[in-house]
């Protein structure tokens, strides 16, 4: 089955040097080197990319959160990994996958803060901007999505598969379903 591509890998190359370009012209009259964090794991592979379009010197640090989605429908964040540098009196550009309900981004933009940067700005790849719980900017934006579709790719998982994958694409129930057979096969030989 063809799938439903959102972004190929040429669109989403495109979409790293046009957006360096931008947070370049930001960056390049800072008087201390900028940080640049990637919130693990799914932005990973659009930080390595945005960063090679990057030629302005910058530190690079990640960081980890896991948001819960209880009975309740406010939500709850996790710090799982902190900053390893202090961004007091810096630039700090938050790099990530997709900001969907902005709960995550939320929580991390008043950590962050809390360590008193200069500027603290918001890169993301994918803006999912109809999805939202609370309200979040993205500085810059990649991709803006008017639908909520679950995409997969490049950094976005389903169940932590299909990370590798090197384009996005929006699920099908059929992609859902071949991705919950995987799942399951590997769960049970896990079981042998
Ligand atoms: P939040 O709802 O804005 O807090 O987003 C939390 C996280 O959910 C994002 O950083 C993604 O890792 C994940 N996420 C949100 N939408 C999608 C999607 O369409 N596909 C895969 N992961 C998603
Ligand atoms: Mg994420």
């Amino acid at each position: 089955m063809r799938k439903k591509i959102i972004l190929s890998q040429e669109e989403i190359q495109e979409i790293c040097a046009k957006l360096a370009k931008q947070i370049e012209a930001k960056i390049k009259n800072a008087d201390k080197v900028p940080v640049f964090v990637g919130v693990l794991k799914g932005s990973l592979n659009f930080m390595m990319d945005l960063l090679k379009y990057i030629k302005t010197p910058i530190y690079t640090d990640y960081i980890q959160v896991r948001s819960y989605f209880g009975t309740s429908s406010t939500g709850r964040v996790q710090l799982l990994k902190d900053l390893s540098y202090d961004c007091q009196g810096r630039d700090v550009f938050i790099i990530e996958d997709i900001v969907d309900t902005g709960l995550s981004m939320q929580f991390l933009l008043e950590h962050i803060k809390s360590h008193q940067p200069r500027n603290v700005y918001v890169c993301s790849l994918f803006d999912k901007i109809n999805a939202r719980m609370v309200e979040v900017n993205v500085d810059f934006a990649g991709k803006v999505l008017e639908k909520n579709d679950f995409l997969i790719g490049y950094g976005l998982d389903y169940n932590e598969l299909e990370r590798n994958v090197p384009f996005v694409y929006s699920a099908t129930p059929e992609d859902i379903k071949v991705l919950d057979e995987i799942l399951e096969k590997d769960e049970n030989d896990s079981r042998e």
